[in-house]
């Protein structure tokens, strides 16, 4: 994720799947620590990629992505990589 993933914060469904992926939603932390995880985690690893009108996660939005599963994470991610780069921001 390191150098990349705050690029995915650029799109509402690359913000809502930071959230659905599998290891976020189903952790066994609860909505407002996963909020404080990831706006900790984008910082972290990909700070120069955080859009710069960022608004942190917050364990009500959390709730409610978590509520919708992803189908096929391989796919959604796919998706947005692909609009990422029609954006010019290349994510492997
Ligand atoms: C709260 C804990 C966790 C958080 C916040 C988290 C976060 C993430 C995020 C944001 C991604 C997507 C990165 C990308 O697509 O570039 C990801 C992918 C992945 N994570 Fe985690 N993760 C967590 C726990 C776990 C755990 C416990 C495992 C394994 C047991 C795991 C395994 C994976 C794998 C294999 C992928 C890539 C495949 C996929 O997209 O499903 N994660 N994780």
């Amino acid at each position: 994720m390191r150098g990349m993933v705050g690029h995915f914060l650029r799109l509402p469904e690359g913000r809502a799947f930071l959230v659905q992926v599998p290891g976020t939603s189903q952790s066994a932390l609860d909505d407002a620590q996963v909020a404080e995880l990831l706006n900790w985690m984008v910082a972290a690893v990909s700070r120069s990629e955080v859009p710069p009108d960022f608004v942190p996660y917050t364990g009500e939005e959390v709730t409610r992505w978590r509520a919708h599963r992803l189908n096929d994470a391989a796919a959604t991610r796919m998706a947005i990589v692909e609009r990422l780069r029609s954006m010019g921001y290349v994510v492997d």
